[in-house]
C-alpha cells in the first residue's frame, strides 16, 4: 500500500477542469449599511467543491468580511443553513455539480429571524421556542439499581426519524407561518418535542403538549410542506407535526 497523500485538484492540473462560477452573495454589515445588498464573486471551483467552499474562497482570498457560520463542514452541526438559489440547504452539503453554473447562484441568510451580519441571523428565538417544548428526558421514575431503562425496538422506532435532527433551523426558515408570525413555535421544536413525546421512557408528554396546545403551537401548522423538503436530514417534519397534533386530540398512545 502506498503511502502517499493525495493532493487536492488543482486549478493548474489540465485533466481536472475547473468552471469560474458567479455567486451573488447578500450582504449586510450593520455598521455600515442601511440595507443589505448584493455583491458579485467569480470564483474558480471544481464540480466537486460545495457552496461551503466556494465562501471560504470568497473570505480567504477575495473579502476577509464575509461572514457566516460554520463548523463541522460535513452535515452534522447544523450551522450552515443557508437560502441558495432561493432555498434553504446547508452550503457544506450542496455540491456545484448540482447547481446551474450558467447562471449566477444566489445566496443569503435564513429568513424570519433578525439579520446579523451577512450570512449570520440571530438564532436566539429559534433556541428559544426549542428549550421550551423541554428537549430532555423527564422520567418520575428510578431504574432498577445497575439497570437501564429498557425500550423495546418497536418502541424506539417511533421517535427513530425525529432523532435525527441537527438544529439547522432550515425548516423553521422555510416556512411561510413563521415569516409572517415570529411567535409561532415552528417545525424544529415541535420535531424535537415528538422526538420526546413519543419516548415509552419519558413522562412528561402531557406537558409538553399542552405547551404545543398553544395558539403558537402546533394549530399555526399548515402543512405546507417547506419544512420537509427544506430538511437536510431527510426527517419527514411535516409526518411528526400531524402525529403530534393527533397526541394532542387522542393522547400520545
Ligand atoms: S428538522 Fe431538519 S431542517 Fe429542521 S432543524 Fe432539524 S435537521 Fe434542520
Ligand atoms: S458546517 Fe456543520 S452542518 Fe454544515
Amino acid at each position: 500500500m502506498s503511502n502517499a497523500v493525495a493532493e487536492a485538484p488543482s486549478a493548474a492540473d489540465p485533466a481536472i477542469q475547473s468552471f469560474l462560477v458567479t455567486f451573488t452573495i447578500r450582504r449586510f454589515d450593520p455598521e455600515k449599511d442601511a440595507e443589505p445588498r448584493w455583491v458579485d464573486y467569480d470564483v474558480e471551483l471544481f464540480s466537486t467543491d460545495r457552496v461551503l467552499d466556494a465562501l471560504h474562497k470568497i473570505k480567504w482570498e477575495v473579502d476577509g468580511s464575509l461572514s457566516f457560520r460554520r463548523s463541522c463542514a460535513h452535515g452534522i452541526c447544523g450551522s450552515d443553513a443557508m437560502r441558495i438559489n432561493g432555498r434553504n440547504r446547508l452550503a457544506c452539503k450542496t455540491l456545484i455539480k448540482d447547481l446551474d453554473i450558467s447562471k449566477p447562484i444566489y445566496v443569503e441568510a435564513i429568513k424570519g429571524l433578525p439579520l446579523e451580519k451577512d450570512l449570520i441571523v440571530d438564532m436566539e428565538p429559534f433556541f428559544a421556542s426549542f428549550r421550551e417544548v423541554q428537549p430532555f428526558l423527564v422520567a418520575n421514575s428510578t431504574p432498577e439499581k445497575g439497570k437501564e431503562r429498557v425500550q423495546t425496538i418497536a418502541d424506539r422506532a417511533i421517535f427513530d426519524d425525529t432523532t435525527k435532527c441537527i438544529l439547522c433551523a432550515a425548516c423553521t426558515s422555510s416556512c411561510p407561518v413563521f415569516w409572517t408570525d415570529g411567535q409561532y413555535f415552528g417545525p424544529a421544536a415541535i420535531v424535537n418535542a415528538h422526538r420526546f413525546i413519543f419516548d415509552s421512557r419519558d413522562d412528561n408528554a402531557d406537558v409538553r403538549l399542552d405547551i404545543l396546545n398553544d395558539k403558537e403551537g402546533v394549530w399555526r401548522c399548515r402543512t405546507t410542506f417547506n419544512c420537509s423538503e427544506a430538511c437536510p436530514r431527510g426527517i419527514e417534519v411535516t409526518k411528526a407535526i400531524a402525529e403530534v397534533k393527533q397526541a394532542v386530540l387522542r393522547g400520545r398512545r
